[in-house]
């Protein structure tokens, strides 16, 4: 007696307001409830700034909002009324008392599970779309049966979302899989069809895989430690090119020939971020200590330990490269966000190289074409990263702001718009030597020595100027 024509999502995030979105779109006959406990962000949704960027969303958005797709507070109302219900609340990484810095944090999903327990009055399925540890469907299974309400069953499914920030419409639309976990007894696999079932209105069927619940949580902290692993070693492989006079896109792109490796995920870069790989890893890493498997959680931890490395050794790059010292210095930084096509900021790696540089005294003024100031701001305060912002953090409109007066400009977001500036226009406007630190490796490097910056990039000898003299300075 499940209803199937309503389903409801607890947390409307990056995740959330996304996935559920795509449903109402691929699923007309489906009405769709995006809830969340922040009054803000709901009104964000419901307005015509919705809270995230994502290339597509907001047309998708605009196409079902009213018709199949609810954006609202009412958690508790919604939770009644639907028998099918997403959770997609923020997992972060424990800040405090036991595997802290480590484990993940679940006092967000036992307070929906206890939510969904306290109003339901018939049976539900509850899916588990956040990533979460390995065996977290049993904490909430017990959490939501100590209800003891007799005619109230719930089965948890695990479904975990591989989506990409950047790329997150296109991932929903065509995912690579979509990953289903059930419990193997009958009501278990019940609830696994009705939900393929919703998957199937757009998703070939052959990429619809059913697992048990254990595999379904392991497999998508697996894919994450997997990724960032291959970021960590081909950035650990650029660190000896830039001893040995390698270059490390030659050498990525003579291993990514092979079929075996594949060239993706193969870009050097001043290190990965993102709200998901550390945090992912780092739970990994706790799951493995926490089952006696040190081994295991030390291979693992090296991933993110090496991603460390990189963006301090990046800094240390700069500071070295401007003869030891950014003290007052203004310098142009292109691109806070952890990635292109996104406004998320989340454990960017532009949060650390900042705060390096600051804390060298360096005066940094910020472009980014999606994120705020106050964003960028409330990442530092979330990090316990204090600064003399008013003196050493500027935010300009655009990048030939940015560029007026600095002595370097860093890369450290791969924004397709960065490669496009008149960059022989901007050295004009700078002190020379005109320093420019590509963290992504996305600019032309020849011609901007041609031009006559010195360039430092990843994984590749430096390149002095080689304008004329009279243009060099
Ligand atoms: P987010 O922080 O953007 O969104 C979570 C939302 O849940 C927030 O708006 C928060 O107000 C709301 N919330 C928290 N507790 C609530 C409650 N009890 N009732 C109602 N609403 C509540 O997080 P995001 O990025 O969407 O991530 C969610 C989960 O998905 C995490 O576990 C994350 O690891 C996972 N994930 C994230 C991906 C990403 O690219 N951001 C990709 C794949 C998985």
């Amino acid at each position: 007696s499940i209803r199937t024509s309503k389903v409801a999502c607890i947390g409307a995030g990056y995740v959330g307001g996304p996935t559920m979105a795509t449903i109402a779109q691929r699923c007309p006959h489906i009405q769709v409830y995006v809830l969340d406990i922040s009054q803000s962000r709901i009104a964000a949704w419901n307005s015509d700034q919705l809270p995230i960027y994502e290339p597509g969303l907001d047309d998708v958005v605009k196409e079902c909002r009213g018709r199949n797709l609810h954006f609202t507070t009412d958690v508790s109302g919604m939770v009644k009324e639907c028998d099918i219900i997403f959770v997609s609340v923020n997992t972060p990484t424990k800040t405090r008392g036991l595997g802290a810095g480590r484990a993940a944090d679940l006092a967000t999903w036992e307070l929906a599970a206890r939510c969904i327990a306290e109003n339901a009055d018939g049976p539900k399925i509850v899916i588990e779309k956040s990533t979460v540890p390995v065996r977290t469907a049993a904490a909430v299974q017990r959490v939501l049966e100590a209800n003891e309400k007799p005619d109230v069953k719930f089965v948890i499914l695990s479904n975990p979302e591989f989506l990409a920030e950047g790329t997150a419409m296109k991932d929903l639309e065509k995912p690579d899989r979509v990953l289903l976990g059930g419990p193997e007894d009958e009501d278990g696999q019940f609830a696994l069809k009705l939900l393929v079932d919703v998957y199937a209105n757009w998703v070939p069927r052959e990429k619809i895989l059913t697992t048990n619940l254990w595999s379904s949580e392991l497999s998508k902290l697996v894919a994450n430690a997997f990724l960032a692993q291959r970021i960590s070693s081909i950035n650990a492989i650029s660190m000896l090119c830039e001893k040995t006079g390698a270059n490390v896109k030659e050498v990525a792109h003579a291993i990514g020939l092979d079929s075996r490796i594949g060239p993706k995920f193969l870009n050097a870069s001043v290190g990965f971020g993102g709200s998901c790989f550390q945090k992912d890893i780092l739970n990994l890493v706790y799951l493995c200590e926490s089952f006696g498997l040190p081994q295991v959680a030390a291979y693992w931890q090296q991933v993110v330990d090496m991603n460390e490395v990189q963006k301090h050794n990046f800094t240390r790059k700069v500071i070295d490269a401007m003869f030891n010292t950014v003290n007052r210095k203004k310098i142009a930084i292109f691109g806070f966000a952890f990635k292109k096509d996104t406004g998320d900021t989340r454990e960017t790696p532009a949060l650390t190289v900042c705060s390096l540089l600051m804390s060298d005294g360096a005066i940094l003024h910020v472009y980014d074409p999606k994120v705020t100031r106050e964003q960028a701001l409330q990442e530092f305060r979330d990090h316990r990263l204090e600064f003399d912002f008013e003196k050493q953090f500027f935010w300009e409109e655009d990048a030939e702001s940015a560029v007026q007066d600095s002595h370097a400009i860093l890369i450290l977001t791969e924004w397709d718009a960065f490669k496009g500036y008149d960059y022989s226009l901007f050295r004009k406007r700078m002190r020379k030597p005109a320093f420019l630190f590509d963290g992504r490796n996305i600019l032309d490097h020849d011609k901007l020595a041609d031009i006559g910056f010195e360039v430092h990039s990843i994984g590749k000898p430096p390149l002095r100027s080689r304008a004329p003299i009279n243009n060099s300075h």
